[in-house]
Formats: structure tokens, sequence, C-alpha cells
């Protein structure tokens, strides 16, 4: 049980003193009969405002399509940040949604967001072992030996002093591959590459752990079921 007027603050409905007067308006209701206090303790599943049900009311995850040029930051001042393509009410919520680890600007693809702090620390730990999938295109032709070199997990970066855990490379064609890794470190994917001499020019993930980018537009976003995410 939860009060209602922290409940719809947290979830980015309204402030803690607005709720008083949306309560007052008789827009909120559970089980379908109409509240009238805003410090009611009230089942945040059973409560609807306007008609319809409190949005993720145990926290937060979707998929963003991340488009090139958009950055994964809070702060302003950069250029386009990934926090504009989604609903400023996820943003107000409180905990707001965070991305789940970073994409490069000139990185397209797969960003989770969520607002669940333990979901974010499971999946960016060193420890996670998370899978993601990268769809790499080069400035010229791929050479087999990569797929050895990048698998053999003694790949040293610069100015690093732990090689790289083994990675899968999947040559496409000429010159584009995808690559599974289970780190995720400043730019891998691009240093990766330019350790053994090649320029990354295009980047985009596919996949992050269990969660497929698929059909997503580019910009959208989807949300994905908290139950679904092993929390
Ligand atoms: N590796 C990179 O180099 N960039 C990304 O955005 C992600 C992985």
């Amino acid at each position: 049980m939860r009060r209602l007027d922290q409940l719809l603050s947290s979830l980015g409905y309204c402030s803690r003193r607005e709720a008083v007067s949306v309560v007052k308006a008789g827009r909120v209701r559970q089980n379908d009969v109409v509240l009238t206090k805003a410090d009611a303790k009230v089942d945040p599943h059973a409560i609807t405002l306007d008609g319809e049900p409190l949005e993720a009311p145990d926290g937060l995850l979707a998929m963003l399509h991340k488009p090139v040029g958009y950055i994964c930051t809070h702060s302003d001042g950069e250029g386009p940040t990934i926090y504009e393509l989604l609903p400023d009410q996820w943003l107000r919520r409180n905990p707001a949604v965070t991305s789940v680890g970073r994409l490069d600007k000139d990185t397209s693809g797969l960003l989770l967001v969520t607002d669940i702090g333990s979901l974010v620390h499971r999946f960016t730990s060193p420890k996670a072992d998370v899978e993601k999938v990268y769809l790499a295109e080069l400035d010229r032709e791929l050479d087999p030996q990569l797929v050895e070199i990048f698998a053999r997990g003694d790949l040293m970066l610069r100015g690093e002093d732990k090689p790289c855990l083994p990675a899968k490379l999947e040559i496409v064609s000429a010159k584009t591959a995808r690559l599974t890794i289970t780190e995720g470190r400043y730019h891998q994917v691009r240093r990766m590459f330019a350790s053994q001499g090649w320029h990354v020019e295009k980047l985009h993930r596919e996949r992050f752990g269990p969660h497929v980018l698929g059909d997503l537009a580019e910009g959208g976003w989807r949300m994905i079921p908290v139950e679904q995410a092993a929390r």
C-alpha cells in the first residue's frame, strides 16, 4: 500500500501538492470508487487516474532505438539527448528514468532506460555478463583472422592493463561484421577494431541481453514488462 499523493508524484503525474486538487476533482478511483483523500493508503494496481491505470507502478523499463547524433546524458548543452525522445512524465518520475549504460553519440540502436536502480546495476556491473550484439561497418575489408584474434581473450586495448574477454565476431559481408561482447568498456567496439587497424564507420546495437531491437522505429521506444526483465 502506498500513500496516494506520494504515489502520483513518484510516477511523475503531479507534485504532492497538486495531488490534493487532482483528488478533489474526483479524477482518481480505486477499484472504481472515487477517492477523496490525497493521503489515503492505496493499492497502486487498483488506481485509475482519469479512467486510466497508473503507468508502470512497479518501476519502468523500456527500450529506445537511439538514433545517431543523440547523447546519453541528463545534462544539457552538448546537443540533443536521448531523454528528449522519451515522454516528459518519465523524467518527472522519482527516481527519473536513466539509461542502462550508454551508447556513443555516433552509435545507434538498442538502449534500455529504466527507473529501477537494481536493474541498472544488474545489467552494467562488471560481473553482469550480459551479451551485447553490435553490427559494425568498417572502412576496409575484414580479415577472417580477426575472428580468432577477438575470440582469444588476450586483446589489449591501449591504456588498459587487462585484456578484453573473448568476443564473438561474425563476418557478415566484406566490410560488415557482427560482434558480441559481454563487457562494456569505454568505446569498446571501436577500440577493439582500432587495435587491429580498422576504423568503425557505423555502429549499431541490435541486442542487449535478451532484448532485441527488432523493427522498433528509429527514435521510438517500447515498454518492456518488468516481470520479463528478471528483477
Ligand atoms: N562500443 C563502442 O565503441 N561504442 C558504443 O557506443 C558501444 C560499444
